[in-house]
């Protein structure tokens, strides 16, 4: 029987799509560049369900079912045009392209237009939930046609992790490159989570004195409450892991220099072009990059610092207290900044992304699923114009509940010189947006000194300008 669907591109992440997508009784195309890959499947995991196996293009496009739907999951860039060129000519008006790898949306919004040109439906999807998810029920955000959506959708739900409550982690997420996009800030807000928890993490080790073990200890109980999440799970696993070699905490035994393939930076470049500031996201990027800078950190290390002194145990149980309101605190300001992106891109790119939707299908199967975020889908379900997530009344209480301690957490980081970029940006930036008057007045009064760059004045309409190195009256500016 013809396959209802194909899988081009057999690495891991394609492997085990293939092979969700056969568990769920679907009957499915599998193909690689070097067949040796798509014979391993199906030798190893026929038995789990219809592979048709086809070792050249042609074979596999000929396998399909009309119209014709087939994913491709090879690495983004260079080798994902590749595929798309090969494939492209075989194709048939009418049939579904999916990119389900970590592209680009600008890459995808090209692709999307050419393939349209061409009758053939483009869906880049964003895919989270690494290999495990990939196999047992990932997050996947395609965007796309209404039409092509329609024709995945079946498939994509019955795929998909299912929240809490039972509904499948999918949804369609807007035109062209909707889909990337989303999965690209679902990126950025990772790096961001990640970098906070290593934060918490720094501060219990260092200030409260606490060994590994005990911190794992501490994470296991903050993720029965409301920082309930797979990263505070696996935080938790990490630090309670001794290193079979040296008997050493893990965590102890691993370079400190943390990498990345490139989704948080383009999440940042993206923020800049757009004008939506996600200092969380970019000082997440921007730890990840220090940590890997070899030779500053050498030629720094002997600078002074504070002397330390680590906390007795009554005030380190304080401590700890705080720092996991700290935490929380960081957390929903930085994925406050993460749907400020998305707001801004839906606007400019004419998406009419449902930003509760992306919440909800973040509830489960991608790797920053969280209990919390069926609070945020709640917060835009409430209000689908809420201009920021910190202005919803619930969020709004806890936070402001949450930010004495907050403010003393970072003191104390101050005080010790532990780095807290992602805690202090997300304060500062608290702190800026419901500030009264921000010192931008000054900035902006510069501007006009030396480059007669105009201001605008508090007490009347127009633009202004001064005559600085005249007799400093001032002229109107508009013309
Ligand atoms: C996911 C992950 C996945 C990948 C990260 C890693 O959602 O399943 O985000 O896409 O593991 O992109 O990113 P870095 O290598 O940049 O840390």
């Amino acid at each position: 029987s013809p396959a209802q669907i194909g899988v081009t591109g057999l690495a891991v992440m394609g492997r085990n799509l293939a092979r969700n997508l056969a568990r769920h009784g679907y009957t499915v195309a599998v193909h690689n560049r070097t067949s040796a890959r798509t014979r391993a499947l199906v030798e190893e995991f026929g038995h789990e369900g219809d592979f048709v196996p086809a070792e050249t293009p042609e074979e596999f496009v000929a396998a399909l079912e009309r119209p014709r739907r087939l994913v491709i999951m090879v690495k983004a860039g260079g080798p994902t045009d590749a595929v798309i060129e090969e494939f492209a000519p075989l194709l048939d008006e009418g049939d579904i392209v999916v990119d389900g790898g970590n592209a680009h949306f600008a890459d995808t919004r090209r692709r999307e237009r050419r393939l349209r040109e061409r009758g053939i439906h483009f869906v880049g999807t964003g895919i989270s939930g690494g290999e495990e998810g990939a196999l047992n029920g990932p997050s996947i955000m395609p965007g796309g046609s209404e039409e092509a959506h329609a024709a995945l959708r079946p498939l994509l739900e019955s795929i998909a992790a299912k929240a809490a409550d039972g509904t499948p982690c999918t949804t369609h997420v807007g035109p062209d490159g909707a889909g990337h996009f989303v999965k690209m800030v679902h990126n950025g807000i990772e790096y961001a989570d990640m970098q906070l928890i290593a934060e918490a993490y720094d501060l219990l080790r260092t200030v409260a004195g606490y060994e590994p073990a005990r911190i794992a200890e501490v994470f296991r109980t903050w993720n029965t409450g409301r920082l309930d999440s797979y990263l505070i799970e696996i935080t938790a696993e990490v630090l309670a892991h001794t290193d079979a070699a040296t008997g050493r905490p893990f965590v102890d035994v691993v370079a400190d220099r943390a990498e990345q393939k490139g989704t948080g930076r383009w999440t940042v470049q993206t923020a800049l072009e757009l004008g939506v500031p996600v200092s969380g996201i970019a000082e997440a990027v921007f730890a990840r990059s220090l940590s890997g800078h070899a030779a500053l950190r050498e030629a720094a290390a002997e600078l002074p610092g504070p002397r330390r002194q680590v906390l007795d145990e009554r005030e380190a149980a304080r401590f700890a207290d705080q720092v996991e309101q700290a935490l929380y605190a960081s957390k929903v300001t930085s994925y406050a900044q993460g749907w400020n992106m998305m707001q801004a891109a839906s606007e400019e790119y004419g998406w009419g992304i449902d930003l509760g939707a992306v919440a909800a299908i973040w509830r489960g199967g991608c790797i920053i699923r969280a209990a919390f975020l069926d609070r945020v889908r709640a917060a835009f379900a409430a209000d689908p114009t809420l201009p920021t997530l910190l202005a919803d009344a619930e969020f709004a209480k806890e936070i402001g509940e949450a930010q004495p301690a907050w403010r003393a957490v970072v003191a104390t980081a101050v005080r010790h010189g532990v780095p807290v970029p992602g805690f202090s940006a997300a304060l500062a930036s608290y702190d800026a947006l419901r500030a009264e008057r921000l010192p931008a007045a000054l900035t902006q009064a510069q501007r006009d000194y030396f480059g007669a760059h105009t201001y605008r004045r508090t007490d009347r309409a127009g633009s202004y300008h001064t005559l600085w190195s005249g007799d400093r009256s001032e002229v109107s500016a508009d013309i």
